[in-house]
């Protein structure tokens, strides 16, 4: 400090100017020291009583989906784990599709009343409680053991959709029996035995399944790099690696070898990758046709899911199918597919008045949801973010996936001055660029 500023400093005691003395550290405040009382140290001290980490009080210290991931990660063996994470190549579908979320910019609305928001709406001719429900997974009990049953219960109490997928480790009936009362899709995979496969939509007819997810994304199976890198395969094997592996996840161990087997419910028993299995059951001579024939079978609601353009978009909104999902399979499928989220605005201007549009591949947060419905969006789905849920604590680490998302919307609504989802509009949302696609000549 220059003597010129000592000139300028004000005696505390006397509001006067203090006189120069020239060294800074004799004119520093001087603070007056006291030993503090109990009494003053009281209010201070309010300790928690310890208690050891349960399930509950490791999900409530989840306040992101990517806090959940973390808790999965540490809980599942890594071939499950990675089976789960992974997406096919060098999983750049997986890394634009979330970064395209990450970049946009919200435009608030001010002085609007967000003392109520109401995240309902119709979906497919039936209420949700949010715009987001469980999107199907394959062999979801090898990432946690109360697997779809878990998953089922979570949704029907949330009040938003649950789908099983042809893949599923849990029969139908017992998915529908553990959410008897809320919605329940199937996800259905063609077969090249299409008798076996229309077996299964009849069953998920009768069990009042409401809605058929024809996933159509996958001709063959996309190449999971980390799954053969890890030697993964189905049921799981004991080798020395795994058993090494197993030594910090006893839990999910006990698991796995005290409940029952792991294997798929509609399938007969396979030993192999699930990319194998998957290119020997599935019927890569699927075409539109097929899909129209299958859509005359069922009597609920029809979704296309997997749709990556526009003109499938409105080929499929010709065909009269209720919905179509806007997906790359969470990136599993194709690599350097299209984002979804990029998508969304010209399918939803094209098709969107008669065909509702869906979307998924990517969603992390509550925000991520609100932005896509913002740009027309009917609803979304989520993947990953409900096995993380799972793997981090079973039944109640979906609750906690659900609690974390429906907060971050509600937060996001209200902050965004909306207070229904039909308030949201493309208004909201700036797209900011980072892929832009150079113009053909
Ligand atoms: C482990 C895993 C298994 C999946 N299995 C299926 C399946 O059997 N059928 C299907 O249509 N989609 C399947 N998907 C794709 C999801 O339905 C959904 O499209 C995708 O997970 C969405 O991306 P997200 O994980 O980023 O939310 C699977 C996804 C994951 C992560």
């Amino acid at each position: 400090m220059s003597s010129s500023d000592d000139q300028h400093r004000i005696d505390p005691a006397t509001g006067a100017p203090a006189p120069a003395t020239g060294s800074a550290s004799a004119a520093r405040t001087r603070v007056k020291r006291q030993l503090p009382t109990v009494r003053d140290l009281a209010p201070l001290m309010q300790f928690r009583k310890p208690s050891l980490p349960g399930r509950r009080q490791r999900l409530e210290q989840a306040l992101t989906i990517w806090d959940l991931r973390d808790i999965a990660a540490r809980r599942t063996p890594k071939a499950a784990f990675d089976y789960t994470e992974g997406a096919a190549e060098a999983e750049i579908s997986l890394a634009r599709a979330r970064q395209a979320f990450e970049d946009i910019e919200f435009t608030p609305a001010i002085l609007r009343d967000v003392s109520r928001v109401d995240t309902s709406r119709e979906v497919l001719g039936a209420p949700v409680s949010y715009p987001f429900g469980i999107a199907p997974t394959g062999f979801t009990r090898m990432m946690q053991t109360e697997g779809e049953r878990a998953g089922a219960r979570a949704a029907g109490r949330a009040g938003i959709p649950f789908s099983l997928s042809t893949m599923g480790t849990t029969a139908i009936e017992d998915v529908r029996d553990a959410n008897p009362h809320g919605r329940n899709w199937f996800q259905l995979y063609m077969w090249k035995d299409r008798e076996k496969s229309m077996a299964l939509v009849s069953r998920a007819q009768q069990a009042g399944f409401d809605t058929l997810l024809v996933t159509v994304d996958v001709p063959v199976a996309g190449a999971r790099l980390r799954d053969k890198r890890n030697g993964f395969s189905i049921p799981p094997q004991l080798s020395a690696r795994t058993v090494v592996n197993a030594i910090p996840r006893p839990w999910w161990w006990f698991d796995f070898l005290t409940t029952e087997p792991l294997a798929f419910a509609s399938l007969d028993r396979w030993s192999g990758t699930v990319g194998e299995l998957l290119d020997h059951m599935f019927d890569p001579t699927v075409t539109y046709e097929d899909l129209a024939w299958i859509r005359d079978q069922w009597q609920g609601k029809v979704v296309v899911k997997g749709v990556q353009s526009l003109a499938d978009a409105k080929r499929l909104a010709d065909l009269g199918v209720d919905g179509i999902t806007l997906s790359n399979h969470g990136g599993r499928q194709l690599d350097r597919a299209p984002v979804p989220f990029h998508l969304l605005p010209s399918v939803v201007k094209e098709v969107g008045g008669d065909t509702e549009v869906h979307l998924d591949t990517g969603i992390m947060s509550g925000a991520d949801i609100v932005a896509a419905v913002a740009l027309g969006a009917k609803f979304t789905m989520v993947g990953r973010a409900y096995l993380y849920g799972l793997m981090a604590g079973g039944e109640a680490g979906v609750d906690r996936m659900i609690q974390i998302v429906s907060e971050q919307i509600e937060r996001t609504m209200r902050l965004l001055g909306v207070a229904s989802l039909d308030e949201l509009e493309p208004g909201h949302v700036t797209q900011l660029q980072r892929l832009q696609p150079i113009p053909r000549v």
